[in-house]
């Protein structure tokens, strides 16, 4: 009687033990249901788009060199602006918004995506796109996205791309000219990272301002600046990630209501120059580090 039971005990032991191997060795049997798959990672850089043919070419430029930044990694594109999306589509060219983006990548099995913010401030943009891969995170298991902070989020960020924007000025600028940089500006809180640049600028340069288009600090407070440190000329800039619409038209445009006619008609010259900042490669590697900062999640 003694041992049969004593013989179960082993034969059960040798068959637990075949189990083990058979789930060790077998991914077959690894992959199943429940299971852990294996990262399949992907980049999306997301930015606000333009419809701009030539302030398209900072695209390629931010494409070139995360393709070097990150070899072999699946790198796709998105675009925030559904207007400007209307309108390429228009010439036949398909962008995909974030969630468009997102949904193809899940659907083709990518389960590590590291979303980039290619928006220079986090506002309402910014914000939107955190919304959306927060639902995405949430819809099938196993699946992770992470948003990349936009270019000037820390502080630390405010002082690194001051100082390269700075560093990339005109060369044939002369002593007692400005410099006037027009950012976008918004309605949104994150809008507080624009007086805080206004504020590095003036630290490394007393003749550098900012002004934004929709926000604070407005056109008049930038005027108001330039005239009482007597500034007879500036340059006027950009300070956006393309060269668009918003520098053609309300900074360098001839409208009466444009930074140029305004500073001019208040006695200042102006030197429009259609350059994003985007257009210097220091510039990109800020948005590439952020980026690194997100892969490091997915080791
Ligand atoms: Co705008």
């Amino acid at each position: 009687m003694g041992k049969k039971p004593e013989m179960l005990r082993r034969i059960g032991m040798v068959l637990a033990l075949l189990l083990c191997v058979a789930l060790v060795g077998s991914p077959a049997w690894a992959m199943g249901h429940g299971n852990k798959k294996p990262a399949k990672k992907a980049i999306l850089l997301v930015t606000f788009g333009t419809s701009v043919p030539r302030a398209q070419k900072v695209f390629t430029l931010i494409d070139k060199a995360y393709r070097k930044a990150f070899p072999g990694v699946e790198l796709r594109w998105a675009y925030t602006a559904k207007f400007i999306r209307d309108k390429v589509a228009k010439r036949g060219i398909v962008w995909l918004a974030p969630e468009e983006a997102l949904a193809k990548l899940m659907a083709q099995g990518y389960n590590r995506i590291a979303v980039q913010s290619l928006h220079v401030i986090a506002g309402a943009e910014y914000h939107d796109l955190l919304r959306v891969v927060h639902g995405f995170n949430g819809m099938i298991h196993g699946f992770k996205a992470l948003v990349g902070n936009p270019l000037c989020a820390t502080t630390d960020d405010l002082r690194r791309v001051v100082k390269l924007v700075l560093a990339a000025a005109p060369k044939g600028r002369k002593k007692g000219e400005a410099l006037v940089y027009m950012g976008h500006g918004t309605h949104h809180p994150g809008g507080v990272a624009y007086p805080a640049l206004a504020y590095v600028m003036r630290l490394n340069d007393p003749l550098a301002f900012m002004g934004t288009v929709e926000g604070y600090p407005t056109l008049d407070d930038v005027k108001e600046a330039l005239l009482a440190h007597k500034v007879k000329t500036a340059y006027l800039l950009p300070f956006m990630t393309v060269a668009g619409d918003h520098a053609m038209n309300d900074m360098a445009g001839d409208e009466p209501d444009s930074w140029k006619s305004v500073l001019e008609k208040a006695g200042i010259k102006c030197k429009p120059v259609l350059k994003a900042i985007t257009e210097d490669p220091q510039v990109i590697q800020v948005w590439i580090d952020h980026t690194k900062a997100v892969m490091k999640h997915f080791k």
